[in-house]
Order: C-alpha cells, then sequence, then structure tokens
C-alpha cells in the first residue's frame, strides 16, 4: 500500500517506518521537524535500504497537505504528528489544541477530498485519565480525570474520529491508545532523541547512564504499589510499531479501539534496576515529591488487539533496555551526535 505517516520523522514514528518499510509498502512522511530530525529518516533508510518520500509540513498547512495528497496518493494514513509534552501543554493549552485539533480536521478534511478513508490515530493511555479499573480494557471510561490539555486533545480527536465514522459509513479508522513506549530499534541507529531535559522516565535514566545527567529523581515513593513508586506498562517501541502495521492490515468499517501495551505493570525503580543491568553500572537516584498529575498505577489489558489483530507484543524490558541503552551509549547526544 501507500501509507502516509504524519509525524514520521519521529521517535516513534521512525519505527513505524521501518516496519512499513520492511513489509515492503510505500511510505510518504509528513513532518514539520519541530521536535524531530531528518536524520532519523536516513536511518531508517540505512536500516531498511529503502526510502521514503519526505514532505517537510505542519498538517494545519491545509493548502500543502492537498498537495502532498496531489503528489503522493496515499491510499492510507497513519497520523502521529502532534504535541506531545503533559508540563508544556498546561504552561501553554492554546497551542496543543490548536496544533493538535487544527492537524487532525486539516488532515481529514484533505483525505476526504480526496477520498481516502482508511487512519489510524495514535491515541493514548491517557485517555482514560482516572483510571475506573486495572487492567484497562478499552471499554473503561474515558474523559474522566484526564489531568492536562495534552490528554485531553487525545480524547477530543476521538470523539471527532467517531463523529466523522458515525456520519459517513466509508471511513475505517483504528483508535491506538499507546501506554508507555520504550526502547529503540535493535541497530541502535534510530531512538528517542528528547529536546531538553527529557519528560519521560526511561530517556532520563538512559541519559544518567550516558553519563550525560547526573541523577534520576523519583516522583513519589509513598504510593499503594509494589514498592511504592509508580508502575506503568512499558511497551518496547518495535512492538508498538508493529501494532500499526496488524491495525493497517485489520482495518474494518467504522472506529476500532486497541490498546497497545503488555498489560505488565513495572515501577520506577524496577526500571532503574533493569536498566542498571543493560548498561552494566549503578545508577544514582533519589527519592523526589510526587510529580503533580501523576497517576499511582496504570496497565492494560491488551487481548483485544491479541484477538481482533493477531497482535501482541514479544520484546522483554530487558530487550527494550538493551536496545535504548545501545542508542543512548552510541549517539550520546541523540541525532547530533
Ligand atoms: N518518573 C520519575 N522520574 C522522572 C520521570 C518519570 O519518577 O524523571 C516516573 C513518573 O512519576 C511515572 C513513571 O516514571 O510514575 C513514568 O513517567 P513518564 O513521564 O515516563 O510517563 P507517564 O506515564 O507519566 O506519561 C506517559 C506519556 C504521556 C501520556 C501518558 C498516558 O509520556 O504522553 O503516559 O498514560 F499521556
Amino acid at each position: 500500500m501507500r501509507i502516509l505517516l504524519t509525524g514520521g520523522a519521529g521517535y516513534i514514528g521512525s519505527h513505524i517506518a521501518v516496519e512499513l518499510l520492511n513489509a515492503d509498502h510505500d511510505v510518504g512522511i509528513v513532518d514539520d521537524l519541530s521536535n524531530s530530525s531528518p536524520i532519523a529518516l536516513q536511518k531508517v533508510s540505512s536500516i531498511t535500504g529503502k526510502s521514503t518520500d519526505f514532505f517537510e509540513l505542519d498538517c494545519r498547512d491545509t493548502p500543502g497537505l492537498t498537495g502532498v495528497f496531489r503528489s503522493f496518493q496515499p491510499e492510507a494514513v497513519i497520523h502521529l504528528a502532534g504535541l506531545k509534552a503533559v508540563g508544556e501543554s498546561v504552561e501553554d493549552p492554546l497551542r496543543y489544541y490548536d496544533t493538535n485539533i487544527n492537524a487532525t480536521l486539516s488532515l481529514v478534511h484533505v483525505m476526504e477530498q480526496a477520498g481516502v478513508t482508511q487512519l489510524i490515530f495514535s491515541s493514548s493511555a491517557t485517555v482514560y485519565g482516572d483510571p475506573e479499573f486495572l487492567p484497562l480494557t478499552e471499554q473503561a471510561r474515558t474523559g474522566i480525570g484526564i489531568s492536562n490539555p495534552y490528554g485531553w486533545t487525545k480524547f477530543m480527536i476521538e470523539q471527532i474520529l467517531i463523529d466523522l465514522a458515525t456520519s459517513q459509513p466509508s471511513w475505517k479508522i483504528a483508535l491506538l491508545r499507546y501506554f508507555n513506549p520504550v526502547g529503540a530499534h535493535e541497530s541502535g541507529l534510530i531512538g528517542e532523541d528528547p529536546q531538553g531535559i527529557p519528560n519521560n522516565l526511561m530517556p532520563f535514566v538512559a541519559q544518567v547512564a550516558a553519563g550525560r545527567r547526573d541523577i534520576i529523581e523519583v516522583f513519589g515513593d509513598d504510593y499503594d504499589t509494589n514498592d511504592g513508586t509508580g508502575v506503568r506498562d512499558y511497551i518496547h517501541v518495535m512492538d508498538l510499531a508493529s501494532g500499526h502495521l496488524a491495525a493497517l492490515e485489520n482495518l474494518t468499517p467504522g472506529v476500532s479501539t486497541y490498546n497497545l501495551g503488555t498489560g505488565q505493570g513495572t515501577s520506577v525503580l524496577e526500571i532503574i534496576h533493569a536498566f542498571e543491568l543493560a548498561c552494566g553500572h549503578p545508577l544514582a537516584y533519589k527519592i523526589s515529591p510526587r510529580r503533580l498529575g501523576d497517576l499511582p498505577s496504570t496497565y492494560c489489558n491488551a487481548d483485544k488487539a491479541r484477538r481482533e489483530l493477531g497482535w501482541s507484543p514479544t520484546r522483554s524490558l530487558t530487550q527494550a533496555c538493551h536496545d535504548s541503552w545501545l542508542w543512548q551509549s552510541t549517539n550520546p547526544e541523540g541525532y547530533s551526535t
């Protein structure tokens, strides 16, 4: 198929690009490079021996996007482009609502004009807000207790796409709710390259391991969890990427929603210790106060994706730490190394 991947130069997008090219799809990438690097796409080509068509563009640029559709002629779209930093979204909510929602509206308008009605959307576990129960199934309620504008944009976009598919039965849409993506491609050529101080745990731990930062702050050790630290469902980014391929191959009319996670909860301290084994030395950490808006624990039941898409994660947390360390140690400054 001819697949347009928005946000395809970013962390998750570049790994999806590898999976799509390896499955012999033609891949067009739209990315404004605001939080990504064109070098990632060169590396994707080195890994796969194939190239992508790259369009540097903000998806809110509707005329520009129309031109991309004319020249690339996609049959399906995987939409990842958007802003994703939780704290930043609290400080600058309008930028988040404008960027994430208007990019999606622009995209679906252009798709409609072009008669392209197959869409996979990068949603997030954040739509579950305060989890109704654990492990989370797709039936759990959404939209109660979402603590930041970034999370609300994911929730609102899901609703927009549900309304669209209800009004026009030709649409086939998959909403993929990501849990916590970690790791890197096993080659160590592509990986997560956060700008500035990483917000997320795994890249922060990797930078401490590489000596780029001094000490990991563990945000709270008094939660009601196995060791008191926050519990999350960490999924290898290549497993997450293969979930997109499975969703693409199994698109059905209407909207289908899938959790993409492992079903396993892992605490912050367990992550630090797993990473110590991968990098081969102890990592300095200290207990700090809880981070505002954090949940004690969240992990999923991913049986629906297993049942309906034939997808299940195959890589362990040990593998994720190993791959993350290979990427971090060989590219200590990310793509600018
Ligand atoms: N944590 C630390 N120290 C750090 C960073 C994180 O202790 O320096 C802890 C957090 O308190 C949490 C766990 O590590 O318990 C994971 O935190 P992340 O920031 O890596 O991930 P979150 O689960 O908070 O957020 C992720 C995505 C969001 C998404 C959210 C939805 O980054 O985009 O999951 O579940 F909205």
